[in-house]
């Protein structure tokens, strides 16, 4: 089969990397692409992954059998909905399905309506009361913008003044019309796990635990990023708590059958705390996490393009999925400045010297072939360095030793991605 991926971070390179390894597959695109997939796909740069005509139009022109969806915003814009209807086999929901990600109100009172645990919230579309309801819960407290923000539309505040600061940023348009609507949360304590699902026709195969260190600094400091480090399985979770993550997946995607007027066809993806009275939902994404991917795929030992297939088509009873008992560790590299402002083209080395270790994989991000085709950096977070082990301290060693093998000028990463899984649960407390 033909497909074409779409994204250009390390979530598609990993995506790609996994569809490259098929048998199924034929002719492999990726759209906008980067360093990366350029070396096992065709990029195409000039298509806007969020344009619904051009994409269709690329589809047809190239034979094109699957589309796969990486990042929210062509999924909250309908591309989905534009492909499926002229007959192309589509991975991820349709707008509908991705209002699970793109409003966190629609969100909040579907887990409501199917009795899934999560934090008690009320929602704002004016300041004064949103800085009321501030005030009568008290700190700390979570303001969330309603809409898609990049991930930046969330301020866990440790005292009410930051959280009335919050509310006024976001109705001062700080996010935009993703901030029109404010949403104020219970602060919920406890490890972060995400668990992903392949959903099709209400049926959720789950996929393995993994879990990512938002923070930029070590010791869980500084400013919230896309994501520094993550890794799979995430020994800390006891068996009761997966148990319960997996029907409450099972829980959301029957839902999604019984409510939503199309089928839903793409990756559940759910972020739970894991509280003292169980995993509570902190959000549902309509997509695969980046990246959380990155760990999750290089562990999946079936046909990533027949599981994707299958989602599209809606024949959830063809999906068997299997997982490698190898742990997966991932460190990002990230250029100087990230998540602030930082500069681009620096050359990157060392890559192929990486990739030379025994279970090493480097998944790019942004990356980018220059003129002269060396590669060089594109972005905030450029590579993302995956290691596989027998045990989780070796996944992270052989990660760690394979980071020193890269450089760029401005290399930054975190030193202590899965410390604290190392020391156990008590490091939560
Ligand atoms: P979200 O974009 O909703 O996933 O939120 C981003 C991050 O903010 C999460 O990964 C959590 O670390 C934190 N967060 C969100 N909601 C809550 C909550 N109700 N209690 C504590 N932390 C939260
Ligand atoms: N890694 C978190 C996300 O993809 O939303």
């Amino acid at each position: 089969m033909n497909i074409l991926v779409l994204g250009g971070g390390g979530r598609e390179h990993a995506i790609t990397w996994a569809l490259a390894k098929s048998p199924q597959v034929d002719k492999l695109f990726v759209a906008p692409g980067n360093g990366g997939t350029a070396r096992i796909a065709r990029n195409i740069p000039q298509l806007r992954a969020d344009d619904a005509q051009a994409v269709l139009g690329f589809a047809r022109d190239r034979d094109i059998d699957l589309v796969v969806i990486g990042p929210e915003a062509p999924l909250v814009a309908g591309v989905a909905d534009v492909l499926r209807e002229a007959g192309i086999a589509v991975f991820g929901p349709d707008a509908q399905g991705a209002r699970l990600e793109g409003s966190k109100t629609f969100s909040k009172e579907f887990m409501a309506r199917h009795g899934i645990p999560t934090a008690r919230y009320n929602s704002f579309t004016e300041c004064e009361p949103a800085l009321a309801y501030v005030r009568e819960l008290g700190a700390p407290i979570v303001v969330k913008a309603d809409g898609l923000a990049a991930g930046k539309g969330v301020v866990v505040a440790d005292d009410v003044e930051d959280a009335e600061e919050a509310v006024r940023a976001c109705f001062d348009g700080a996010f935009g019309g993703a901030g029109s609507t404010v949403l104020i949360e219970e602060c919920m304590t406890g490890p972060e796990c995400s668990l992903l699902a392949f959903v099709s026709a209400g049926k959720a195969h789950c996929m393995a635990t993994a879990q990512d260190h938002k923070r930029a600094y070590d010791g869980d400091r500084g400013p919230n990023t896309g994501g520094m480090g993550v890794y799979s399985p995430v020994p800390i979770v006891t068996d009761e708590e997966l148990a319960a993550m997996k029907e409450i997946m099972e829980t959301a995607a029957a839902a999604t059958a019984e409510e939503f007027e199309h089928d839903y066809r793409g990756v559940l993806y759910g972020g739970f705390m894991l509280t003292p009275e169980g995993p509570k939902v902190v959000e549902f994404n309509a997509r695969f996490g980046d990246p959380e991917t990155q760990v999750l795929l290089p562990r999946l030992e079936s046909d990533v393009a027949e599981v994707m297939m299958a989602v599209a088509e809606g024949r959830p009873d063809d999906i068997d999925l299997a997982w490698s008992d190898k742990h997966a560790v991932c460190v990002v590299l990230a250029s100087d400045g990230y998540p602030g402002s930082y500069e681009k083209g620096k050359v990157i080395l060392g890559v192929d010297e990486a990739e030379l270790m025994d279970d090493v994989i480097v998944l790019h991000a942004g990356t980018a072939v220059d003129d002269y085709d060396e590669l060089v950096t594109a972005g905030g977070r450029v590579l993302n360095v995956v290691a596989l082990g027998d045990t989780f301290e070796e996944a992270r060693e052989t990660a760690y030793l394979a980071c020193d093998k890269v450089y760029f000028e401005g290399k930054q990463y975190r030193k202590d991605i899965g410390k604290r899984a190392l020391q156990g649960r008590s490091a939560w407390k």
